[in-house]
Formats: structure tokens, sequence, C-alpha cells
């Protein structure tokens, strides 16, 4: 069964999703050379419980901490810890909250200091197809086309797009049904409905797609060793425009 939200809900939701973006906008000015990946998870830690919410990836599954922080090569849910940051890294973010029985999720990738060429695009170009998607996430279309119209744009640009990690539906818990895959899916392609909640959020790799998860079993990297890159939005499905609940780049990278 894929919930329907009404409207007290996704206020509650919107609520979460600042507190993620809070917790991003606090971080943003701190994500520097040298700044240990562990320092970052304590602000966010932090922030988070001062809004009156709960770290949503902390206990989840026994996930250690309260954000994924995945450098260069590693795709997803990378573990804070002691390693430091280095000029021209590229750092993504993934941080959720609970608030009042609701979840946020929200990820951003960045740089630190200068990277490539090749880099910059891959950013600019994973962040466009994460709106490519939401632009299909609108009553009366398909789920599928959500992925389909992220890989298109991913593939047309070089990319290749993640496959063994989706997006997913997003409530009362932070994966709910339905799976939201970065590509047209093979199956499974249920009708968007206005209240469905779903967190898109493509991972897209300079190389190959392959991913291998680390003996921490957490760290997802590309095999080839290449850049990946991860932005994640939060979209409620509405009988008009899609609604996006989580807080837009432009008012998180805001310079301090
Ligand atoms: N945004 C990611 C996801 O939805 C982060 C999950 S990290 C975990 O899969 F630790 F909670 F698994
Ligand atoms: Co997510």
């Amino acid at each position: 069964m894929i919930a329907l939200r009404t409207e007290r809900e996704l206020e509650l939701m919107v609520e979460a999703n600042r507190i993620v973006g809070e917790a991003h906008r606090a971080l943003a000015p701190l994500v520097n050379a040298g700044v240990k990946t562990k320092e970052l998870d304590e602000i966010a830690e932090e922030i988070i419980r001062s809004q009156g919410a709960e770290p949503a990836f902390k206990g989840y599954h026994g996930y250690p901490a309260t954000i994924c922080i995945s450098i260069n090569e590693q795709v997803v849910h990378g573990i804070p810890g002691d390693r430091a940051l280095l000029d021209g890294d590229i750092v993504s973010i993934d941080i959720g909250s609970k608030y009042k029985g609701y979840y946020g999720d929200q990820a951003i990738t960045r740089a630190v200091g200068v990277i490539s060429e090749d880099e910059q695009k891959l950013l600019r170009v994973t962040r466009e197809s994460l709106f490519k998607g939401i632009e299909k996430a609108v009553a009366g279309g398909r789920l599928g086309d959500i992925g389909g119209s992220i890989q298109g744009w991913v593939e047309d640009h070089g990319f290749s797009v993640v496959r063994q990690f989706v997006g997913h539906g997003i409530g009362r818990k932070l994966h709910e049904d339905p799976p939201v895959p970065n590509y047209a899916p093979p199956e499974r392609n249920p009708r968007l409905r206005k209240g469905m909640v779903l967190a898109v959020e493509p991972m897209v790799n300079l190389g190959t797609p392959e991913v291998e998860v680390a003996e921490d079993g957490w760290t997802a990297s590309a095999v080839d060793g290449l850049p990946s890159a991860h932005f994640e939005h939060v979209v409620a499905i509405t009988n008009d425009e899609p609604r996006i609940l989580t807080m837009m780049e432009e008012d998180i990278l805001v310079e301090a």
C-alpha cells in the first residue's frame, strides 16, 4: 500500500525537512579542507536535536551516525569518522530527521576547493537530473516517468545512473513504498496520485554504474574508483505542480 498524505501530514513533513535543511545550512560553511567528517556529524546532530527532532539515520538498521558523508568515488552511506576533507574532494552529505512522527531526508553534493571540469559537470548534471525527475512527479503520470527522465538526462550527458540504490516513499517511515528507481523500471510502474510523497535521489557516476559495499557494511563506492554525486529532494504529488518539501539548495548554500 502506498500511503496518501493529508495536508496536515504534509505540514509536519515540511517541518521535518526544514530541520534537515537547517542542518545542511549549518554544515555548508564548514565543508572545507581539514575538517573531520565526524565533526560535521556532531554539528548536524546538535542542530536536529535543538529543533525538537531526532536524527533519522542513527540506529536505522544499525547505522551509527546522523549524517552519511560520501567522498569522491563513494556513492552513498559513507560513515563519518576521523577522515579529514581535502582540497579537490567532492562530498555528498545526506541527512534525515524525524519530527513528530514524520521524516525528512535530503542529500547535497559539493566541492571542497578546486575540482576538475568533469567533476563540476557531474555535480551540475546530477542536480539537473533530480529536477528532471521531479518535473514528472504529477498526478496521473507513472512512477517510471521519474526515473526515465533522470536516466535520460544523465546518459545524454555521458554519465551513468546507479541501479543498486533507489529513492523511496517517505512519511511515517524513512523508507516507504514505492521504491523510486532513477531509471525506467522494467516492471512495477504504479500511477502517481495526489498525496504520495517521494524521496527522489539520483546517484550518478562519472564512470561505471557498478557499486560495491565496503567491509564496514555501509560505504558504497563506484567499483572503478571514479567520482559519484548524489542529490535528493522530498516531493509531494499534487493535482498541480510537484510540491518540494525540502529546502532549496540556494537557501542552504548562502554564505553566512
Ligand atoms: N537518503 C538515504 C536513503 O534514503 C540515506 C539512508 S542512510 C541510512 O537511503 F543510514 F539510514 F540507511
Ligand atoms: Co532517501
